[in-house]
C-alpha cells in the first residue's frame, strides 16, 4: 500500500479549470530535474486555497491543502469526544488518531474531497467547530510528526503547490518559491463569511473575525511550527486584489526568485535557466523537448 507516495494515506490530484497551463522545461545539463515546489503560507482567509489551486492549474502540478489534513484530525478528535482547549494529557491519544486513521484528499476538479477511513467528510471539516479543533490539534507535535512526512512525500513526487502554515518553514524550506499570503482582518473575515454562506452556514462577519483572531493566536503562538513569515518568503498582501492579479504576481515572483523564467513568445511557458532539454506535459510527465 505504501509503495508509491501516491498510494499513501493522503493524496491529492491537480485541479484543472480549463486554463492553459504553464509548461516547464529544463536545461541541457544532465542534472536531475528538481520538483517544482511552491509553498504558500498565511493566516485563515488570506485566499491561500483559491490562489494555490489556480497556480497549480497554471503550472500543471498537484495542489495540496494541508489544512484539510489537520481538519480531518480535528474531526477525529471531536468524534472521540474532545473539546478545545485540549489538555496535555490527551495529546498522545490524538496523535495516535492521526497516525492510525486513513486520511485521503482527492479532487472532483472543483473542490477538495476529504475522506476519513473512506467516509466523505468534506463538508463537516469546513465547519467553524472543526476549524477551531484543527487549530488545537495542529499544536500537538505528535500530530505534526504524523502528517508532515506524508506532505513531503506527496510534494516530492511531481512537485506541488502546497498551502498551510509551516510549508515554507518546516515542510519545504527548500521550496522553489515561498509565499506568505495575507490580507486585512476585515477582508479575511468577509471572504470567509462568504465561503461559509456558500456552504449554508450562517455567521456574521464579526463572529467570523473573532474566530479568526482566536485561530491566528493559536496558530502563531504554538511552540511547534508556529505560523510566521519563513525566511526567504515573499509577503503578498491580497487586500483589494483580484485573484488573477495575485496569481500573475506569484508567477512573476516565480520567474524572478527562481531558476524559472516565463517565455512570453511561446505563451504560457516557464523555462528553467539551469535545466533544459526536457519538457513536462499533462499526459506524458516528462518527454524530450522538440525544439
Ligand atoms: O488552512 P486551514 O484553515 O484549513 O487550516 C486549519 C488549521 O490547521 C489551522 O488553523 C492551523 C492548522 N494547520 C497547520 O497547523 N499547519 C498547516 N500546514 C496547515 C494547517
Amino acid at each position: 500500500m505504501l509503495d508509491s507516495p501516491w498510494n499513501c494515506r493522503t493524496m491529492t490530484v491537480p485541479f484543472l479549470h480549463g486554463r492553459k497551463p504553464f509548461r516547464m522545461s529544463s536545461s541541457k545539463t544532465l542534472e536531475p530535474q528538481k520538483p517544482l515546489l511552491i509553498a504558500i503560507d498565511g493566516p485563515a482567509g488570506a485566499g491561500k486555497s483559491t490562489v494555490a489551486r489556480l497556480l497549480a492549474d497554471r503550472l500543471e502540478i498537484p495542489y495540496l491543502d494541508t489544512g484539510a489534513m489537520y481538519r480531518a484530525v480535528g474531526l477525529l478528535a471531536l468524534r472521540a469526544g474532545h473539546g478545545s482547549p485540549l489538555a496535555e494529557s490527551v495529546h498522545d491519544e490524538i496523535a495516535d488518531l492521526a497516525a492510525r486513521h486513513s486520511i485521503e484528499l482527492e479532487s472532483d476538479g472543483e473542490a477538495v474531497i476529504v475522506l476519513v477511513d473512506g467516509e466523505d467528510v468534506s463538508e463537516t471539516v469546513r465547519t467553524p467547530e472543526c476549524a477551531l479543533m484543527a487549530s488545537a490539534v495542529s499544536a500537538i507535535s505528535g500530530v505534526r510528526r504524523a502528517l508532515v512526512p506524508i506532505q513531503r512525500r506527496i510534494g516530492l513526487v511531481r512537485g506541488c503547490v502546497m498551502e498551510g502554515r509551516d510549508i515554507g518553514s518546516v515542510v519545504f524550506p527548500e521550496a522553489t518559491l515561498k509565499v506568505f499570503l495575507t490580507a486585512s482582518p476585515d477582508e479575511r473575515a468577509k471572504r470567509r463569511q462568504l465561503d461559509l454562506e456558500g456552504q449554508g452556514i450562517e455567521a456574521s462577519v464579526d463572529e467570523v473575525k473573532q474566530q479568526q483572531r482566536e485561530r491566528d493566536l493559536q496558530d502563531t503562538s504554538r511552540a511547534d511550527s508556529p505560523l510566521h513569515v519563513a525566511q526567504g518568503s515573499v509577503v503578498v498582501d491580497t487586500t483589494g486584489s483580484s485573484l488573477d492579479e495575485v496569481v500573475e504576481r506569484l508567477l512573476s515572483e516565480l520567474e524572478s526568485t527562481s531558476n524559472f523564467s516565463l517565455d512570453t513568445n511561446g505563451g504560457n511557458t516557464i523555462r528553467s535557466r539551469n535545466h533544459g532539454g526536457l519538457v513536462r506535459r499533462r499526459s506524458a510527465p516528462i518527454e524530450e523537448e522538440s525544439s
